[in-house]
């Protein structure tokens, strides 16, 4: 271990945290001068400062294969970024002389990166005499405290906040992103840049989903001829050395790879080097007068009735184990489109026999996951293989400790029939973690984009519109719904970029900082000590963390105009409220009306013609928002809304807008 032990004593370093942590509680709703992202469970700065880096400055740690480039790569950092942020932190330099180290010191050195691997860490960052001290159960804690670390350095010469304690643990395990890669191919230095987003941001998981209908881009060496006829081209493939160089980068960022070979269905693009295991490939996806042969166009299913079929998958998976080390497989299992196996000739026979589409499903799970488990891995299917209204499987075929599930639909509500089945469960709700809704649709030839002026637009053909906002992404509870022994069930959540209109184009900004909403809420959570939505008080950090990442590379989006950071509270005033009398049916010309609501039940708006119309339920003000339907056209009079809240007292405000000639009129009910 080539661990050098400057001078500093234990004595020293726990007198500082004494001196912290007495009859100072925890405030997180506190506006500091400067701010980590995703903020940390516990922040003390009761006196805030900086330190100037000393030029010699430099970081102790123990010497690890994955630890160690790590804090190269930090000590690179603090010493070269001098960022600058937005808004200068009004911090005076400590009379103190620069500090000289950060020292770190892991308890247990050999713990591999694993799902469920210890990520807590202590910080602490002294004012006067002593070196800053970073202790972690893991060497991937340590990173994780490296990262927080790295953004309390700022200015040029390097100074970093002091006089502070950070204790820091997430509340998931799983905090990932979903990229696909097959219906547009990103480079390879794409996918090392989202790696290092995500470090960046604490998530720890990259779920690449590789292979889908459209393309097959990973090369595979049993199978060939799967990307060899499977890929667009040449130079859209990853090779063993890319895939290498991808896994070996997440383990020095502390994020875990977990691969999906999307199957049976999504399988279009095997049939280029193996037509006959994939019914209905290349057929044009919606035959007049039939329901479509798959979700969307580019067709394909394996044939779980072809022996063949076996022999193809056993290699892909054999191969795929030996290239991503991570306990995880994700297994696909999504979207199986009954008429694609039905154009097949040995199905129809099946069928004509009294056999069913979910008995062939049963086939190919019986026969694929045994082998998947075989080889050590945790199976991750998406949640149709048991919840899919045609097609799907019994449960006693889907063993729960070898089966994870990942929900995507209905919101809560499929969360919870998963966690009910005794699954664990990954969250990826199509309604709050699709990175790619509300940008329209891809099919051409769409009567939805040609609407007439004076009738709803709409999404343009989006199927998942609108548009994510950070804001819905951030409020989203991923426990919703859950007591306590179900939530244990929820092991975190992914966003997802699915790749229609998406590659390396637009990937940073389609990502970012959208999935640093989701990094903050699965980290420390989205509300405050009180149990408020910290939303609000999240704009500004979010804004410069955004800031931050731009100036390190990655072009997340921006969330508001810059005149807003450089003119704090001139935005973001919470709108006139006025108070009524409900509930009660109410027949009412105002702009809001204010209800308290107790216990549990439901608002129904209706008739609401002429508005726009929301129903928002928060604790106190307009800005602590708990749940919200969000804005809705309602000239539509036949659209009346159900919304439900349930397990505390909410005010609950109904506000609407004039838009047309007939005038606003509302029934509410709890
Ligand atoms: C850094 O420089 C200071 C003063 O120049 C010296 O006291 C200190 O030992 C040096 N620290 C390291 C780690 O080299
Ligand atoms: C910084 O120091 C100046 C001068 O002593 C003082 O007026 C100011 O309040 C200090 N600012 C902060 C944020 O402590
Ligand atoms: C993680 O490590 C910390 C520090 O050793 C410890 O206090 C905590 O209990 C550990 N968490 C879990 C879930 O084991
Ligand atoms: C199976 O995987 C677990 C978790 O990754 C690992 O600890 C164990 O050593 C593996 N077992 C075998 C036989 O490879
Ligand atoms: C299929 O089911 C029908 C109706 O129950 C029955 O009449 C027929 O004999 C069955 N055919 C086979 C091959 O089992
Ligand atoms: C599973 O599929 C069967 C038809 O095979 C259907 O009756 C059942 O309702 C489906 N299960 C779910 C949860 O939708
Ligand atoms: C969830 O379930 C409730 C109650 O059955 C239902 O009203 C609501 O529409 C469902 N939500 C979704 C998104 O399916
Ligand atoms: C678009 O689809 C309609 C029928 O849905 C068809 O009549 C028309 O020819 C199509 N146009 C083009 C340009 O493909
Ligand atoms: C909600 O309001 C009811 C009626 O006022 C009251 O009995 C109950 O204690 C309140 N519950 C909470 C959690 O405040």
């Amino acid at each position: 271990m080539d661990y050098r032990k400057p001078s500093f004593s234990f004595f020293s370093f726990f007198k500082i945290i004494l001196i912290l942590c007495s009859n100072i509680p925890q405030i997180s709703a506190v506006e500091y001068p400067i701010n980590v992202w995703p903020k940390p469970t516990t922040f003390l700065w009761p006196n805030p400062q900086a330190i100037l880096l000393a030029g010699n400055f430099t970081i102790f740690a123990h010497n690890h294969r994955y630890l160690t480039p790590a804090v190269s790569r930090y000590l690179r950092l603090v010493l070269t970024e001098n960022h600058l942020p937005l808004v200068n932190p009004p911090l005076n330099l400590t009379s103190a002389p620069p500090l000289t180290a950060l020292i770190i010191t892991v308890a247990d050195v050999a713990s591999p990166l694993t799902h469920g691997v210890n990520e807590s860490y202590t910080l602490s960052i002294p004012s006067s005499g002593v070196n800053a001290i970073l202790t972690a159960q893991t060497v991937w804690g340590a990173m994780r405290g490296l990262e927080t670390f790295s953004q309390l350095v700022y200015s040029s010469p390097s100074s970093v906040a002091c006089g502070l304690y950070i204790s820091d643990v997430p509340l998931f395990m799983h905090r990932g992103i979903m990229l696909d890669t097959s219906r547009n191919y990103y480079g390879v230095k794409d996918l090392l840049r989202l790696v290092k987003a995500m470090s960046m941001n604490k998530l720890n998981v990259f779920h690449w989903h590789i292979t889908d209908s459209h393309s097959f881009p990973i090369v595979l060496p049993s199978e060939p001829e799967l990307a060899g006829k499977g890929a667009y081209g040449e130079s859209m493939k990853y090779t063993a050395a890319d895939v290498r160089n991808v896994v070996e980068f997440g383990m020095e960022y502390g994020v875990r790879v977990v691969p999906e070979i999307d199957m049976p269905a999504h399988t279009g693009s095997w049939a280029e080097a193996y037509p006959e295991i994939v019914t209905c490939a290349n057929m044009f996806w919606w035959p007049a007068e039939s329901d479509p042969l798959a979700a969307e166009p580019g067709t394909g299913q394996l044939n779980p009735l072809h022996p063949k079929t076996y022999q193809v998958v056993k290699n892909v998976v054999h191969d795929v184990v030996t290239m991503f080390p991570d306990q995880l497989y994700h297994a696909g299992a999504d979207e199986v489109v009954p008429n694609c196996w039905k154009v097949d000739p040995s199905i129809q026979n099946f069928l004509s026999k009294n056999g069913t589409l979910s008995q062939i499903l049963e086939i190919f799970v019986k026969t694929t996951l045994p082998y998947i488990t075989s080889l050590n891995r945790t199976v991750v299917y998406w949640e149709d293989v048991l919840l899919d209204a045609e097609i799907n499987v019994s449960s006693s075929l889907l063993p729960p400790e070898n089966v994870i599930l990942q929900t995507w639909n209905n919101g809560p509500n499929n969360t919870k029939k998963i966690v009910d089945s005794g699954y664990r469960v990954i969250v990826s709700s199509a309604d709050f973690y699709y990175l790619d809704c509300g940008h329209g649709d891809f099919v051409g030839n769409n009567s939805q984009y040609n609407q007439p002026p004076g009738t709803p637009q709409g999404n343009g053909g989006s199927w998942c519109g609108p548009f994510k906002t950070w804001q819905t992404i951030y409020n989203y509870d991923i426990t919703y719904g859950l007591n306590e022994a179900e939530s244990k069930l929820v092991l975190g959540g992914e966003v997802a970029l699915w790749s229609e209109q998406a590659d390396s184009t637009v990937m940073d900004p389609r990502i970012w900082p959208r999935a640093s909403a989701m990094a903050e809420a699965l980290w420390s959570g989205n509300r405050d000590e009180t149990g408020k939505s910290r939303y609000a008080e999240a704009t500004d950090r979010l804004n410069e963390w955004r800031y931050r990442m731009v100036t390190r590379g990655i072009y997340a989006e921006p969330i508001q105009p810059l005149w807003c950071v450089k003119n704090p509270g001139m935005w973001g005033k919470p709108r006139p409220t006025r108070s009524c009398d409900c509930p009660g049916n109410e027949k009412t010309g105002f702009s809001f009306i204010n209800c308290e609501v107790g216990g549990s039940g439901k608002v129904w708006l209706g008739r609401a013609w002429g508005a726009y119309a929301t129903v928002v339920f928060s604790k106190t003000h307009m800005s602590d928002v708990v749940s919200s339907d969000g804005w809705n056209d309602w000239r539509d009079s036949s659209r009346d809304q159900t919304v439900f809240f349930g397990g505390a007292n909410y005010t609950y405000r109904v506000a609407y807008g004039k838009q047309t000639e007939a005038a606003p009129y509302m029934d509410i009910s709890t």
